[in-house]
Parts: structure tokens; sequence; C-alpha cells
């Protein structure tokens, strides 16, 4: 297999380097760096703010509460002004905040904007390999989940982060210059502090990792078990599968207990490095006081400063989960954005303006898995305006002839040629509009029948009425109340197998495709409804190149030429008689289907 499943790549995690996956998340915020650099600038207004409180409280308390040399009435417009000028700071403060938040959700909705847009049309432009190898839901998930990961970090990790270095630097700094002497003791703990802070990071890294690689694993396999529960139930394997998933949770469990113990011994420790700092500001602060080598006002500015510090040292730990949890889903972003196409686009696609249609498949040899071949040097001409049908066992190869027809997928060895020319040379969409494809499941869009047919062409009415009638759904049309505009697929009006394929020919009479493909549905359908279904494919198939993978007897026969197929190869060629004369591959089909039919 060539793509591996959810948690292969979360056994992966953190092999990459982290600085090359800071380099491509950045490479998504340039375009958006005015604000990123608005809300850097916008952070020393909010710390300034913040950094200033503690300092007006102290001139409170030194000029004007506990200063007993100048009147009281003078004291007291003192404070007054000075907490006119708490509020005005704490105003600013906020201000800048607001508007830092605000531009930061700007830039971080903008980046996220961008990346989900850049996402989703690599997505479309994948091919079907990669679609049948990963499920739909992990695919769904890069697009909401990882973006909202990476989103989050934005807005509340990046720029917090230097936030808070400046405040834990301006805070430093301040110390030093209101008492040095103080702020040079307090230093001692600062080692102390690194010390744990880098030990409980690099631990809670790890046991972050194992959390969301086991969960990984949980989700895995609930996909699984939950997709195949049919089998599951048929097979009495429940307890077995239960056993497995118990298995997962609880070393899932277990890592989550250990993150746990971790934590815990963190934030108390923090609690207890904090007290010692509040220790040594009353203890050795105090002294100095009574010394009246400092004043009180410092020692109250000090105690605060200490609780601005330790702040957010407190919400690493959350922070840390969020970085971690963005850094993974960046990992899985990117490994995506990285998976190329295995359908190589020519340098120059050809699109020719007028094509006769001949078809030629040459020596083709293909498999999905590369070592398990389903198509085996095969080869097959189709000339201008030629039918021929396609019949063989389930299993035979004949769907993905139509897979390689419309280059869903690349031969492994040998050609395939349109007018002479290899479909890999050839414009992937201009190929796709010559070459009309009905296959064996169709796909209701929700929405009116006019929508299912023209599937966003334009086209005026009478033309659409006389495709209806072609395609042998005026019937249908005409007993329903708003006729064409009636609602169609999930929660709306069902159609039956049959309706959907006449449907189905509708949508290919809109697009006119000089080469029809038809994969013929082998569902059940009512006698009544099979007349209509035959003169539809009648009505699409004249004048065509076609090839039809033919169920029934009657597009069998309709042909020009019957190429029968077993295991990958064609095994017999010619027409009806003479292949039911040759009592071979075909005669033995016919006769198996001939029973079905009298059977059912
Ligand atoms: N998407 C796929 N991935 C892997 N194997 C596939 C896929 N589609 C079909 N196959 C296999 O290829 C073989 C031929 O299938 P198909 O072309 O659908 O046969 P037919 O249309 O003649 O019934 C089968 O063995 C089938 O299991
Ligand atoms: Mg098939």
């Amino acid at each position: 297999m060539r793509y591996g499943y959810g948690y292969f790549e979360e056994d992966r995690l953190g092999e990459v380097a982290d600085l090359r996956l800071w380099q491509r998340i950045m490479a998504y915020v340039v375009p958006y760096w005015q604000g990123m650099a608005l809300a850097v600038f916008l952070s020393f207004g909010v710390i300034g703010a913040s950094l200033l409180l503690p300092y007006l409280v102290r001139i409170g308390v030194d000029d004007y509460i506990t200063n007993a040399t100048i009147p009281v009435t003078a004291r007291i417009s003192g404070l007054t002004t000075l907490a006119a000028i708490f509020g005005i700071a704490v105003l600013a403060g906020f201000a800048a905040n607001y508007f830092q938040v605000t531009v930061l959700e700007w830039t971080g909705q903008n980046t996220m904007h961008r990346l989900r847009q850049h996402i989703y049309k690599h997505m479309l432009g994948l091919d079907l390999a990669y679609f049948n190898a990963n499920p739909s839901g992990k695919l769904v998930t890069r697009l909401t989940n990882d973006v909202q990961n990476m989103h989050e970090m934005f807005t509340s990790v990046i720029v917090t982060l230097f936030n808070d270095a400046i405040r834990v630097i301006g805070i430093l700094g301040l110390l030093y210059w209101l008492n040095w002497r103080l702020a040079l003791l307090m230093s001692l703990l600062l080692p102390v502090i690194l010390v744990v802070t880098l030990l409980f990071s690099r631990l809670a890294r790890d046991v972050f990792r194992d959390i969301r690689t086991k969960l990984a694993k949980i989700n895995a396999y609930l996909q699984e078990a939950v997709s195949g529960i049919s089998l599951i139930q048929l097979f009495q394997r429940e307890e077995v599968v239960g056993r497995n998933f118990a298995a997962l949770n609880g070393s899932y469990l277990e890592a989550a207990l250990r993150q746990i113990r971790i934590f815990g011994i963190f934030l108390p420790l923090l609690d207890v490095l904090s007290s010692a700092a509040t220790a040594i500001i009353i203890g050795y602060g105090g002294l100095l006081v009574l010394r009246g080598e400092m004043t009180i006002g410092i020692l109250v500015a000090f105690l605060s400063y200490m609780r601005l510090f330790f702040q957010p040292l407190r919400e690493l730990s959350q922070k840390y989960s969020i970085v971690q949890s963005a850094m993974a889903s960046a990992e899985r972003i990117f490994q995506l954005l990285d998976t190329e196409s295995s359908l190589a686009l020519a340098p120059k696609p050809l699109a020719p303006g007028a094509i006769k249609g001949t078809l030629e498949f040459c020596g083709v040899d293909f498999g999905y898995d590369p070592g398990k071949p389903v198509i085996r040097d095969l080869s097959l001409r189709v000339a201008p305006g030629e039918t021929v049908a396609i019949v063989g066992a389930t299993g035979a190869g004949k769907s993905t002839l139509v897979n390689l027809l419309e280059r869903m997928y690349d031969p492994n060895r040998g050609r395939i040629l349109l007018d002479g020319l290899d479909l890999r040379d050839l414009d992937p969409t201009w190929l796709r509009r010559k070459i009309g494809l009905v296959m064996q499941e169709i796909y209701l869009v929700p929405g009116t029948i006019r929508e299912n047919i023209l599937l966003g062409t334009v086209m005026d009415e009478a033309d659409l009425g006389a495709i209806v009638e072609r395609a042998q759904l005026a019937d249908l049309v005409g007993r329903l109340p708003q006729g064409v505009d009636t609602r169609i697929g999930e929660g709306s009006l069902d159609l039956s197998a049959g309706q959907r394929q006449l449907l189905a020919l509708a949508r290919v009479m809109v697009r006119d495709p000089e080469i029809l493909v038809l994969d013929e549905a082998t569902a059940n359908i009512d006698s009544e409804t099979e007349i209509l279904v035959e003169r539809a494919i009648e009505a699409t198939l004249s004048q065509r190149t076609s090839i039809v993978i033919a169920h029934r007897l009657s597009t069998i026969q309709r042909a020009d030429r019957i190429v029968v197929m077993d295991v990958g190869r064609i095994v017999e060629e010619g027409s009806h008689e003479m292949l039911m004369a040759a009592k071979g591959f075909y005669h033995r089909l016919q006769n198996l289907q001939y029973l079905q039919w009298n059977g059912s």
C-alpha cells in the first residue's frame, strides 16, 4: 500500500524537524505580516500597562499613604490623581488587549482560510488511488479539526508567548531597578525555576505525544470497527474486537494518568517556588525596610511583580498542549499537501479541437496494487463510430478498463491512445469531456432533476425537454407536479435503479461527448422500466464510438462486436452468433445469465 493509515502517521510524529515545520507554517502567515506586526507592537501596550500598575501602587504607598512630610489634603489629592492614572492605564491596557485579540483573530482566520483553500484544491487534484487508500473521514478531519488546531495556536499561543517573554524580561528589569540587592537574592531562584520548567516541558512533550498517538490508534480502530460492524456481528467477532479495543483504551488511560502525574507535580512545585520568592521578599525585603534601605512601596511592588512573573509559567502547560496538537496537525496537513498525484500531468497537455474517436489499448498491464495485476497485456482497438460490447464475469476487470479510459489511473505498462495520442499527453479535463461515462453506480446530487441532468451546463428549456424525451424520462417528469424542478436525492423523492439509469443517460446526452463509455448496471429493473432503459441506451449510443460493458442481451446484440474478458485478458471476440456457436466463454456466460434471469 502506498498511503498509510492514520496511526502510522502519528507514530512518525516529531521525526520531522520542528524548525522546518515552523518555517512552513510561517509561510502561510507572511501574506498577513502586517497583522502579526501590529499584534506584536500592541504587546508593548498590553504589557506596559500591566507593569505600570504595581509601580503606581508603589508611588501611592511611598509618596502619599506613608508620607507624613506633606499635608493630608495634598496626600489625598495626590492619591486621587494616582487613582485616575491607574484607571487610565487599566483602560489603555484593555484597549491594547482588545485590538491585539482582534488583529490576531483577523490574521489567524485569514491564514486558516488560505490554508483550507490550499488543502481543498490540492485534495481535488489527487488521484483516485489516494482516495481509495484514505478513508474520507480522515480527509475531512484535515480540513476541519487540523486547521482549527492550528488556528488555536496562532491566536492563543504565538503572540502570548511573545507577550510572556516581554513581560518576564520587563519584570526582571524593573525589579533590579527598584532594588538590585533584593532582586539579586531572588534571582537565586531563577535557575531552579528554569530547570523545573525545562524538565517539565520535556516530560510534557513526550507524554502529550504518547497520548495523541494512542488516541489516534483508538480512532483508527473504531473507524474500522464501525464501518465493518455487520461483519463483526455476523461472524461473532464482538469479543475479540472488544478485547483489542480494551487494550488500546487501557494504554490510552495509562498515558493520560501519566500526564496527570506530571502536571500534578509541576503546578504545586511552581507554588512552592512562588512561596519561596514571597518568603525572600518578606524576610530580606522586610529587613531592608526596617533598616530604612528600602521603602514599603517597593516591597508591595515586589510582591505584585512576583505574582505577574509566575502567571505565564503556570499557563505554560496549557499552551504546551495547544502547540503540541497544532504541530501534529500541521505535520498531517503538510503530509497531505506533499502528496503528489501519481498521475503526472504532461508539461504541455494537449486538447485537440476535433477528434475522430479511435480508441486503442496497446499491451496494457494494470493493477490497483502493482503486485496484483487486474489487466494483463490487453490490446483492443475501437474504430470511430463502432460500438464494442465487453462482457465477462464479475471481477474480470471490465470496470477497471473504464477507470483507465477516463484516466483515473495510468497503466503500469503499455499505452492507451485516443486518435493515436497517448492519454498521458492529453489534458485530463478535456479527455473526460470527450469520453462520456455512465457508471454502474449513479450518484444523485441533492437538488432538482434539472440540476441533476445539467450538472452545471447551461441549456435552454427546449433542448432540455428534448433530452428528457430521448432519455425516456418524459413520463416520469410529466407525472411530477413540479416537473424537472422536483427535488430528488437524499431526503427527497427517491428514484428507482432504472430511473437513475435514465437520468445518467440524460446527463451524457447533455454533454454530447464524442465517445461514450457505458458501464451497465446489474441491478434488477422492473420490465416496464427495462424497456425505457433499452430505448434510452439506443438513443445514447447512436453514431458514437462506444464501449459498453454490457449485461443486457439487448445491449450486447446491438453492438458491432463483442469482446469477452476473463481475469484481465481478452479471451474471445466476435458477433453474438459466432461466439454462441464457438461454445466457449461467451456461451457459458450466456447460459449462466439465462439461468439467473429465468430464476429471478
Ligand atoms: N479501487 C480498487 N482497489 C483495488 N482493487 C480493485 C479496485 N477496484 C476493483 N478492484 C479489483 O480489480 C478486479 C477487477 O475489478 P473490476 O474492474 O471492477 O471488475 P468488473 O467490473 O469486471 O466486475 C477485482 O478483483 C477487484 O477486486
Ligand atoms: Mg464492474
